[in-house]
């Protein structure tokens, strides 16, 4: 096993997750309250909401997807009588339509993010670097689920790369399996580990935000006018509400 090889599917990986834990703790208890999307949606609203939707539906699937494709090994799903073919065509046709999903998003939000002034001037550094990495991460998942089936490629990501995802795991490294996979996968699976290394430190933290009302409130929590929309709840210590009994 050449040295490389390694480092890009043994050691890589390795760092990288462990910064995604450790920099997960370290986030949440350093920055508790900047644990946030630093939503842009006063600024603007029409593109966000195509462009979220779009992004935040296709993603998930594609989780989902990943969740089945590079957790379950082969011989389970041919156990229960899914053969590689129906495995396969299922995983195109729904994947095709998560991955353009998921793609069409991102490109709306990138426009939205340059083409709006002050959404722009509210984009970090970390913010740049992490829609870099989310695009060549999507863009390569999407070449190999189209490219890959096209040219009979994808037929052995599963014999090759969601072993070696799943031995990560086991602490029992298989990177052989990763330096023979196309290229496809490689930049997909380097892409996706630098952005995992990257995730605690930007936006992303979001994803593990309780409770999950969070998945369908608005962007932006408005504070209500009326006494009445308050409803009975006590207020917290440090919400007291200024102003009178109109805020
Ligand atoms: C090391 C981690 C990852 C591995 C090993 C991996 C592996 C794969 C594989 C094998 C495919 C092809 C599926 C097929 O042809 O049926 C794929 C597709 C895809 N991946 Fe990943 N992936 C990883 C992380 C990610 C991340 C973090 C993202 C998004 C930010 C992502 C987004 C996509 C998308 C959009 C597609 C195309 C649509 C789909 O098939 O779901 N992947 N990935």
């Amino acid at each position: 096993m050449s040295g490389v090889s390694i480092f890009l599917w043994v050691i890589v990986p390795y760092v990288c997750l462990a910064i995604f834990v450790v920099g997960h703790y370290w986030r949440y208890r350093y920055d508790k309250f900047g644990w946030t999307t630093r939503s842009s949606q006063l600024y603007e609203r029409r593109l966000l909401r195509w462009g979220s939707p779009l992004f935040h539906f296709g993603i998930l699937f594609a989780l989902a997807g990943h969740i089945i494709g590079l957790g379950i090994p082969e011989s389970w799903t041919s156990a229960v009588g899914l053969s590689e073919a129906g495995y396969h065509a299922m995983a195109i046709s729904i994947g095709a339509i998560a991955g353009v999903a998921t793609l069409a998003g991102l490109a709306i939000l990138i426009y939205r993010r340059r083409t709006v002034g002050p959404v722009f001037s509210a984009t970090t550094r970390n913010d740049k670097l992490m829609y870099l990495l989310l695009t060549v991460t999507i863009l390569a998942g999407l070449s190999n689920t189209l490219l890959g089936n096209a040219i009979g490629q994808s037929a052995n990501y599963r014999v090759s790369v969601s072993p070696w995802f799943r031995s990560i795991f086991y602490f029992h490294p298989h990177p052989e399996l990763m330096a023979h996979a196309g290229i496809g996968y490689q930049v997909h699976a380097i892409s996706a580990c630098l952005l995992f290394a990257l995730w605690p430190f930007t936006r992303l933290v979001h994803v593990f935000s309780a409770p999950i009302g969070y998945l369908t409130r608005p962007y932006i929590v408005y504070r209500s006018r009326t006494p009445q929309q308050l409803g009975n709840r006590p207020t917290a210590r440090g919400w007291e509400r200024v102003g009178g009994p109109r805020g």
